[in-house]
C-alpha cells in the first residue's frame, strides 16, 4: 500500500484490497499449509511401498507405477475446470467485502436516502451470485477424490489380474501375492489424497493470482538513486509549463506557471472543481506533473526525496483524518517527539484546547479512526493543532477553516497570519475574506489560471475575483 501510487487506490474498491490481504492471503496459507502436510507424508509413504514392492515382485510393480499416475491426469483434467470457479469466486467475494465496507462506512447516507431495500437487494444479488459460484466450485472440485479412488481401484483390480495370471504360472506364491495387493493399496492412497489437495491448492492458486497481481502491481516511480533530501526549504516554489490530468482523456491543468518567492502567502480561488485541490496534490506529489515540471528551492521535486519533500510542508486539508488513539498521538503525529507542553501549546493556538479540555478524559482520551465521536470542525482543529505543533517551513491549507465556525475562524485566521509570516503557503478557500491578505491570488477556471494579482489590483480590474468578491460581500 505504502509504494503504490495513489492513482490506484484512487480507482479501486477499498473492499477488494481489503479481501485480498486478508481473505485470500488467508486462503492461499491455508491450501499450502495442507498441500505440504499432504505432500510431504505422501512423498514418504509412495517411497517406503514402493522398495517394498520392487523386493517382492518387479513386473506387477512396474504395473501399478504406470497406471497410478492416471488418477493425476483426472484430478488436472477437473481441477483445470474449476480454476475458473475458484476465480469467480474470490472475485465475487472481493466484489461482497467492497459492499459491506461502502455500506459500514456510509450508513447515514443510506439512511438519509432511504435506500436499505436497495441496498438489500444489492446485497442479495451478490450473495447469491457468491453462493452459486462457490457451491459449484465445492462441488467441482469434490468430484475430484471419488474419480481418482476410482482409478485406484482400477490399479488395484490390474494388479489382482495381473498377479492372478501370474500366481497361476508359478512366477509368485499366493500369500506374496496377498501381501503386494496391501501394498499396492497403500502405495495408491497418497496419490488419492495428493490429487485431493491439488484441488486445494487450486483455490490457493486464485487467491495467490489476487495477491501477486496486487503486489506486482506497478508501484509509484522510484526516487532516482541520488535524490536530494530537502532540509529546512527556503520556500521558492516554481511550476514551469505544468499539465496534469487525472484521466488522459480529460484535459484539467494546462500550461500553469508560477513563481513564488520565499514567504510569500498564494491563495487559489475559483469554482468548485476547477483544480484547486490538484494543484496542491501536485505540490505534495501525490501525482506527478504529465508535463513541465515543480521546483521547490531550484530542485525538480521529481529529484527530491518525497519523505522530505512532504514533512517540508505542513498540510490542513479539506477532509480531515484522525487515526484510531488518543488526541496526544494524534496532534503528535508530525511530530512524535513533542512533549505534552508542547502538545497542548499547538493546541491553545489552534483554540481545540478548550473543547478538549471538556472531553472525558482530556488529552488521553481516545478516538477511533473516523473520530466518530468529535465534530467536523473538532476534527479540523486537531488536524490544525497537528500543522502547529510541527510548523514546517511551507504551509498548504485547502479549505482548512471549512467546518468551523465564523468566531472561531477569525481566531485561527490570526493564528495562522502569525504561522505563516516568513513561510511560503498555498491557501484554498472559498470564503474571500480569508484571502484578502494574500500577496498572489491565482484566480482558476477549468484548470488554467484565468487572473493573477494582489486582492486590489483584481478588484481594480473588474474581473473574474471581482465578481466573485462583490457577489459574497453584496450589500
Ligand atoms: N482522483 C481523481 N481522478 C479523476 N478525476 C479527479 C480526481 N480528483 C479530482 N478529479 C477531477 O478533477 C477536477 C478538479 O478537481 P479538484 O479536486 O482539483 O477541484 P477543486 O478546485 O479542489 O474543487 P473544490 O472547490 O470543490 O474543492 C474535477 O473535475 C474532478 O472531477
Ligand atoms: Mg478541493
Amino acid at each position: 500500500m505504502e509504494i503504490l501510487p495513489l492513482k490506484y487506490l484512487d480507482t479501486k474498491a477499498t473492499g477488494d484490497i481489503v479481501s485480498r490481504v486478508i481473505a485470500d492471503v488467508d486462503t492461499f496459507a491455508d491450501g499450502l499449509l495442507m498441500g505440504f502436510t499432504q505432500l510431504f507424508t505422501g512423498v514418504l509413504t509412495i517411497a517406503g511401498t514402493l522398495i517394498f514392492m520392487l523386493i517382492y515382485n518387479i513386473p506387477i510393480t512396474l504395473v501399478v507405477v504406470c497406471l497410478t499416475p492416471v488418477s493425476f491426469l483426472v484430478a488436472k483434467f477437473i481441477a483445470t475446470r474449476t480454476h475458473d470457479m475458484f476465480a469467480e469466486q474470490s472475485k465475487t467475494r472481493g466484489e461482497q467485502t467492497a459492499l459491506i465496507e461502502e455500506m459500514v462506512g456510509n450508513q447515514k447516507i443510506v439512511k438519509t436516502f432511504s435506500r436499505e431495500e436497495d441496498v438489500k437487494e444489492t446485497f442479495g444479488e451478490i450473495n447469491g451470485r457468491l453462493q452459486k459460484c462457490s457451491l459449484n466450485a465445492t462441488f467441482y472440485s469434490s468430484l475430484t477424490n471419488p474419480c481418482t479412488r476410482f482409478v485406484n481401484s482400477l490399479v488395484y483390480a490390474s494388479v489382482g489380474i495381473f498377479g492372478a495370471f501370474l500366481a497361476i504360472r508359478g512366477g509368485i506364491t499366493v500369500g506374496r501375492l496377498s501381501c503386494f495387493l496391501s501394498y499396492a493399496n497403500q502405495y495408491t492412497k497418497p496419490f488419492n489424497e495428493i490429487s485431493g489437495v491439488i484441488t486445494e491448492l487450486q483455490n490457493a492458486l486464485v487467491c495467490a493470482e489476487r495477491i501477486f497481481a496486487l503486489i506486482e502491481e506497478e508501484p509509484q516511480v522510484a526516487e532516482p538513486a541520488d535524490a536530494k533530501v530537502l532540509e529546512e526549504a527556503k520556500g521558492v516554489v516554481e511550476l514551469e509549463k505544468v499539465s496534469f490530468s487525472y484521466v488522459p482523456e480529460k484535459k484539467l491543468i494546462q500550461n500553469f506557471s508560477l513563481k513564488v518567492a520565499p514567504g510569500q502567502r498564494v491563495a487559489i480561488v475559483g469554482p468548485t472543481g476547477c483544480g484547486k485541490t490538484t494543484v496542491i496534490n501536485l505540490l505534495m506529489r501525490f501525482y506527478d506533473v504529465d508535463q513541465g515540471c515543480i521546483c521547490v528551492d531550484g530542485t525538480d521535486i521529481r529529484n527530491l526525496t518525497r519523505g522530505s519533500l512532504r514533512t517540508n510542508y505542513g498540510m490542513v486539508l479539506q477532509e480531515t483524518w484522525l487515526r484510531g488513539g488518543t488526541i496526544l498521538d494524534n496532534i503528535r503525529m508530525g511530530k512524535p517527539d513533542a512533549t505534552r507542553e508542547e502538545v497542548i501549546q499547538a493546541a491553545k493556538e489552534a483554540h481545540a484546547h478548550s473543547f478538549i479540555k471538556r472531553l472525558p478524559n482530556g488529552y488521553d482520551t481516545v478516538i477511533t479512526e473516523d473520530g466518530g465521536s468529535l465534530s467536523q470542525g473538532q476534527k479540523q482543529l486537531l488536524c490544525i493543532a497537528r500543522v502547529m505543533l510541527c510548523l514546517p517551513p511551507m504551509l498548504i491549507l485547502d479549505e482548512a477553516t471549512s467546518s468551523i465556525d465564523t468566531r472561531t475562524e477569525i481566531k485561527i485566521q490570526n493564528a495562522f497570519a502569525r504561522m505563516m509570516e516568513g513561510r511560503t503557503s498555498f491557501i484554498v478557500a472559498h470564503r474571500l475574506s480569508t484571502i484578502r491578505e494574500a500577496d498572489i491570488i491565482l484566480v482558476m477556471k477549468d484548470g488554467n489560471i484565468i487572473e493573477q494579482g494582489n486582492h486590489e489590483s483584481l478588484l481594480a480590474s473588474g474581473g473574474f475575483y471581482a465578481n466573485l468578491y462583490n457577489s459574497q460581500f453584496a450589500g
